[in-house]
């Protein structure tokens, strides 16, 4: 499927705000990609889609774990936001015939994170905080630290999400206290000039 068939298709599968979102998210994310040495196209298809999932229903997205045969941990079985990056990377897979696992695992990592993130996985992760739509407090530091280091600009959004996260009292996924970690031990490596 070619970047103007994804389109096409994403297009009748989410919301009119969703779809202007991902085409955001893959635009800033090809620039990112562009500034870090990524995969320019791999970005663009990854942004796309990484939300591909997120407009469907709770009944019809468990439908689509048992569809898809996709296992959730523990963690992602009580926290409802956290079923969409699963569901995305196996329709992506299934339904838009993307088979490289490194455009799956960005958009299967992009709402956690991983204890071990891609280049790809970084960008998708951060572009999907940073794209213009976005207006949180903070936001355009976020947007000048990701022009000069995106493992610093990564942990700032990290850091700001795990944040809400305690404020309001709700679970953190693992997955995401190992990415904060991983991206943490690389921001001070880049302090200590090494
Ligand atoms: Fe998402
Ligand atoms: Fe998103």
């Amino acid at each position: 499927m070619n970047i103007e068939e994804i389109k096409v298709k994403l297009k009748k599968m989410v919301s009119k705000e969703r779809f202007e979102h991902s085409i955001n998210v893959a635009q800033v994310a090809q620039r990112l990609a562009l500034k870090y040495g990524g995969d320019i196209t791999k970005a663009e298809v990854a942004g796309l889609l990484h939300d591909c999932a997120k407009d469907l229903d709770y009944s019809t997205q468990k439908k689509m774990l048992i569809k898809y045969n996709i296992k959730i941990d523990k963690f992602s079985q009580k926290i409802p936001k956290l079923l969409h990056p699963l569901i995305g990377a196996a329709i992506a897979e299934k339904e838009f015939n993307i088979k490289d696992p490194i455009i799956l695992k960005a958009i299967r990592v992009h709402s956690t994170g991983a204890p071990r993130m891609s280049l790809l996985d970084k960008i998708i992760y951060l572009s999907d905080k940073i794209e213009p739509l976005r207006n949180n407090d903070g936001i355009e530091e976020v947007r000048k630290i990701a022009e000069f280091s995106l493992d610093k600009a990564v942990l700032k959004v990290m850091d700001s999400g795990l944040l809400h996260l305690i404020r309001r009292g709700l679970l953190i996924h693992p997955a995401t206290i190992g990415a904060r970690n991983n991206v943490l031990a690389k921001v001070a490596l880049l302090d200590a000039g090494k």
